[in-house]
């Protein structure tokens, strides 16, 4: 954990010029938008459940098919890889383990860009190099997509950058869009 911390630290210290931070804790739900998620392991897969267990209908892929079984049994769609998911949802949660995996599951031959459709908010909750989040914004943009690099740490999320950079109104927009699909008890 120690690590982890750590970890979260650094990336606040390197948004801390150009960004602002918030930091989210959990908060009631309001719509029930079907939500994408990659990256089904030791912390997508409680996040994932508890999307279906406030009635979020969920669309999911992990490349281990066992790690799909429990959130298929509660009732998530499962499906092949990650564009597939891009395909069938707006909303999209990543979980995963280091940055060359978020590089090949958004911008690889089966990536979330390959079908991200324009306006989609796409959460990236890996904890992973700031320069390959800032990558991933940018090639999000280019879609007219919105990427945010939000890890999590203690049972909170942080919030460390958004592209493309909004104004007040529309971060405070999209920051709900956020907590509206998410919620860590
Ligand atoms: N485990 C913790 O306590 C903890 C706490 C805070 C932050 N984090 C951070 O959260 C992130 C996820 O941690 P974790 O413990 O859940 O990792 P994990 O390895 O348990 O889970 C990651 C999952 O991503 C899947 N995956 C990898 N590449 C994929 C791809 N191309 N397509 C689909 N699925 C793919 C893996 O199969 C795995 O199931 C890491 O960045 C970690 O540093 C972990």
């Amino acid at each position: 954990m120690a690590a982890v911390l750590k970890g979260s630290f650094y990336l606040l210290g390197r948004y801390r010029k150009h960004v602002d931070l918030v930091h989210v804790s959990a908060r009631h739900m309001s719509s029930k938008t079907q939500v994408g998620f990659v990256g089904l392991g030791n912390m997508g897969n409680p996040m994932a459940k508890n999307l279906l267990k406030h009635g979020y209908p969920v669309v999911a892929t992990d490349v281990f098919p066992e790690f799909c079984k429990e959130v298929q049994e509660l009732g998530a769609q499962i499906v092949d890889n990650p564009a597939e998911v891009a395909d069938k949802a707006d909303r999209i949660i990543t979980m995963l383990p280091s940055s060359p995996n978020v590089i090949d599951v958004y911008t690889g031959p089966n990536g979330i860009l390959k079908k991200v459709k324009k306006g989609s908010l796409l959460i990236d909750s890996s904890t992973i190099d700031p320069a390959v989040s800032k990558e991933m914004a940018a090639a999000a943009e280019k879609q007219g997509a919105v990427f945010m690099d939000a890890p999590v740490s203690g049972g909170k999320v942080f919030l460390t950058s958004c592209s493309p950079s909004p104004g007040d109104g529309q971060r405070v927009r999209r920051l709900d869009q956020y907590l509206t699909i998410t919620k860590y008890d």
